[in-house]
């Protein structure tokens, strides 16, 4: 399997069209493709493979757009024609950072993609503090080299994506 070989966990060379390629040259592994270009992205599809997998948190196709466009960085892992995972980092592009919306999709997860996603988002904050938050994905993490910093706080201003709360 892709990530249970241990060349698969190293980060592959980006190619000229800013895509960079996991796990080819493999046999019997699926060829994952990672961009991290917020151009040419079709929005309703990566809204649509995160609604599939229950891991969409109410954005529109536009607003996941956006949410992308004015993030530091972000990156997707493609298989085919198939968003299988993504994830962004915030950053003042001096010293602080967070990583959010890291998601691999349910049929492709323990592969590594989920670590290669967050590695490179890391990679584009040298010397920053990254900040995240998770409910249950602290190993994830932990084997990336976070650890936890007790009372992280938060809260929404007003209601979430500014919707009418009521049902
Ligand atoms: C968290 C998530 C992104 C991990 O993606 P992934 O592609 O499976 O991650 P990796 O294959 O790189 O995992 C690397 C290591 O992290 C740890 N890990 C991953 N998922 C784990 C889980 N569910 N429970 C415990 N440890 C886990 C394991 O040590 C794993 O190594 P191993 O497979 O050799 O045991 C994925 O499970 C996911 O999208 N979950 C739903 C969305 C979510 O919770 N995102 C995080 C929000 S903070």
């Amino acid at each position: 399997m892709l990530a249970r070989d241990p060349q698969a966990r190293t980060p592959p060379a980006d190619g000229p069209d800013g895509v960079s390629h996991f796990g080819d040259n493999r046999e019997m592994v699926p060829t994952i493709a990672f961009s991290e270009s917020v151009d040419g992205v079709d929005w309703r599809a990566l809204k649509a493979a995160l609604a599939a997998d229950d891991f969409d948190n109410g954005r529109t196709p536009d607003e996941y757009e956006t949410s992308h466009r004015n993030s530091f960085g972000a990156v997707f892992a493609i298989d085919g024609d198939r968003y299988v995972g993504n994830a962004r980092i915030l950053s003042d592009g001096v010293c602080n950072a967070y990583v959010v919306d890291v998601w691999t999709a349910t049929a492709y997860r323990r592969r590594g993609i989920g670590s290669e996603l967050v590695r490179r988002m890391l990679a584009r904050v040298p010397g920053q503090h990254v900040y995240l938050f998770t409910d249950d994905m602290a190993e994830f993490y932990r084997r990336l080299g976070f650890s936890v910093q007790p009372d992280g706080m938060g809260m929404v201003v007003g209601s979430w994506l500014s919707r009418d709360p009521r049902p």
